[in-house]
């Protein structure tokens, strides 16, 4: 997957809900055609399958479970996100957080089975923890500031750069994203500006009232 990236975490709001958010997915394949900028959905967990057999972006997981394969209804287990050709997933999303143990071993099976993973941390020292595991990327997201009106990138610039330093540190391959309140194309060239790869966003997109405007400024942030 070509960096920068813009990643979109549909969530479960109604606006990326079925019908809606296929049709805002097919918008982020229309945008990422027209501008080349890399741009990733993470759907609604039920909307997975569907998403992955009618787009041709990248398609990510909101969540995954450290459970085996078998006695463990409910769950969805790495093998199910690569047996439908899931691209990866995000692990611990700050509205779903799991014990570090549980990161490690997903990292590691995700892996395996060939799936990128974009580790959720809440702040540097969280970051630079992380990153020792090995993910494809870290996301660094303040959870006060996720939902907001004001982006990482200027309520706490440093939360950003100090992630990149530390997970560069101890883990040189491993990117950097940033996320919350991340809403237009400035706040995405700040984020490079700052080491970041890519931005990780959700209702900046999802409930703005004109969905291709926004996606297209994230665009040209890049
Ligand atoms: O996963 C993205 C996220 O938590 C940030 O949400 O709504 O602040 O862009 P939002």
């Amino acid at each position: 997957m070509k960096t920068p990236i813009i990643a979109l975490n549909m969530k479960t709001y109604p606006q990326s809900c079925g019908e809606a958010g296929l049709n805002l997915a097919k918008l982020c394949q229309e945008v990422a055609e027209q501008t080349g900028a890399t741009i990733a959905v993470a759907p609604q967990q039920t909307d997975l399958a569907l998403f992955i057999s009618v787009l041709g972006i990248p398609v990510f997981a909101q969540h995954v479970d450290n459970v085996k394969q078998g006695s463990t209804t409910g769950r969805i287990t790495p093998e199910n996100l690569w047996a439908i050709g899931c691209t990866g997933t995000l692990i611990n999303h700050s509205e779903h957080r799991i014990p570090a143990e549980d990161v490690r071993l997903l990292v590691q099976k995700c892996k395996n089975l060939g799936l990128v993973t974009i580790v959720c941390t809440k702040d540097p020292e969280e970051s630079k923890a992380y990153a020792r595991f090995g993910p494809d990327f870290i996301a660094v997201e303040p959870p006060e500031l996720i939902g907001g009106d004001i982006s990482v990138t200027t309520a706490n610039p440093e939360i950003v750069s100090d992630s990149v330093k530390e997970v560069k540190e101890v883990a040189p391959d491993v990117k950097v994203l940033c996320g919350a309140g991340v809403k237009n194309g400035q706040d995405v060239a700040k984020a490079i500006e700052l080491g970041a790869e890519g931005v990780l966003l959700a209702s900046g997109v999802v409930k703005a009232d004109d969905q291709r405007a926004v996606l297209m400024d994230l665009a040209n942030g890049i």
